[in-house]
């Protein structure tokens, strides 16, 4: 999850490759935390719990707490002169290695002793554009309810972003396909795949890894940015499988230009149209998926004609899903492998509990509206109130009807705003037969 997007005064609830973890920010550490949502007790969600006094994570249901590393540090039910069964190791909770990179919380999905350290080694992906400060990267994140390899597949896609007049041939190829991933040239730019979730595409001129360098050819080829000079733009899409049908996306869009835009304009209003684009074609995908399992996940070559060029990075992560990842994501037995069933419409789009619960700036912009839309009543209310209580007479007519007026566009703006939050924050259904 993106930090912007965590309360660091509540702990959180996450699933990630089917693992159930609690995140939260431990105060004694300064460091945001990661571990089994389970308390060791009697299994109740932690994410369900608090922050205490003492920083500690404290179960609800009980009231055990818990440090940072999983410790149990207090079982209000032990008598104090009885035996210290907190300190027992059955009492701990399970924590994953976990850091900040990126301003996103990475963890380890693993917490064997033995991977303590891992994050020492092993760090998350760095991308050069998150980490230069010239670069504004303001967040998104939403709960897809298809999974990681439509998801992944469909941002590899440029393809079907077309109008009504079709597409055109698009001239991509992949090189150097390997358990790194692979690098593609576009027309505008290079893309990367950064296995296992990492989509990243900039406008940096393509550079062929067999050679190190672009050749003189492919430089006088790369067509100017149509950004303009020095002006750098990148899409990064972080893919998170969550369970069979389910997945995360967090997108950031880093650019060194119109910087300010992102002082001024708050994430929300960005955030309106981004899952727009998310939901034109969601309900399609989720259906592509069902159909993707119904001739099998390792048959997807056998069953998709794919004779162009433009999609080359989809066949390409295809290809490498099936070599390096054994066709699709490992759930370690946790789940049979169906598809969880379609649920109506309204649900699968649903963008309330998709996004803006999870979205710290769409969740105060939905909650300011929504008392916008009450104030608008009340002011509607108040000024035919008013009215009623004033007498009528000649003098006083044209106040009146002023008040009148006021009365009514009070009344139409709170409809306006009823019906401009529920389809920016609740449901906005995508019907392409009319667009
Ligand atoms: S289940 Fe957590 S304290 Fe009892």
């Amino acid at each position: 999850m993106p930090v912007c997007d965590l309360d660091k005064r509540r702990p959180h609830a996450k699933r990630v490759l089917g693992i159930d973890v609690v995140v939260w920010w431990d105060r004694n550490e300064a460091a945001w935390k990661v571990m089994d949502d389970r308390c060791s007790h009697r299994l109740a969600p932690l994410s369900e719990g608090r922050i205490d006094q003492w920083g500690r994570l404290q179960c609800v249901y009980h009231g055990w707490c818990f440090d940072g590393s999983g410790d149990c540090k207090l079982i209000p039910q032990a008598p104090r002169d009885g035996p210290p069964v907190h300190t027992f190791k059955q009492a701990c909770v399970a924590v994953y290695p976990s850091t900040v990179q990126h301003d996103i919380v990475w963890f380890w999905p693993n917490s064997d002793p033995q991977y303590k350290d891992i994050i020492t080694k092993k760090k998350p992906p760095s991308i050069k554009e998150l980490e230069d400060p010239s670069f504004t990267k303001a967040m998104g994140n939403r709960d897809i309810p298809y999974g990681y390899e439509v998801l992944i597949e469909n941002l590899m896609d440029p393809a079907h972003k077309v109008d009504r007049e079709g597409g055109r041939p698009l001239e991509l190829s992949i090189k150097k396909l390997d358990i790194n991933g692979f690098v593609a040239k576009q027309e505008w730019g290079t893309s990367r795949f950064l296995p296992p979730c990492i989509f990243y595409a900039n406008s940096d001129p393509f550079i062929d890894p067999g050679n190190g360098s672009a050749s003189s050819a492919e430089m006088q080829k790369a067509p100017s940015s149509p950004l303009g000079p020095n002006r750098k733009l990148a899409l990064i899409f972080i893919c998170i499988p969550v369970s069979p049908g389910k997945s995360r996306l967090i997108w950031v869009f880093p650019r060194n230009f119109g910087v300010w835009m992102d002082r001024v304009v708050p994430r929300w209003i960005f955030h309106i149209g981004q899952n727009l684009i998310l939901d034109s074609d969601l309900y399609l995908l989720h259906v592509e998926e069902h159909k993707i399992m119904e001739v099998g996940s390792s048959n997807w070559q056998k069953a998709c004609f794919v004779p162009t060029k433009s999609d080359a990075l989809v066949v390409g992560f295809r290809k490498w899903l099936n070599k390096y990842a054994g066709g699709q994501v490992d759930w370690r037995g946790k789940f049979s492998g169906a598809l969880p069933p379609t649920p109506p419409r309204e649900r699968l789009m649903d963008r309330y509990w998709s996004h803006v619960v999870n979205c710290s700036s769409c969740n105060t912009a939905y909650k300011g509206l929504n008392a916008l839309e009450v104030a608008l009543q009340i002011a509607s209310v108040a000024l035919l109130g008013i009215l009623a209580a004033t007498k009528q007479s000649a003098a006083s007519a044209i106040r009146r009807n002023t008040v009148l007026v006021m009365a009514v566009l009070c009344f139409a703006a709170s409809r306006w705003l009823a019906h401009f939050i529920y389809k920016k924050f609740r449901y906005h259904d995508y019907d392409h037969a009319f667009r």
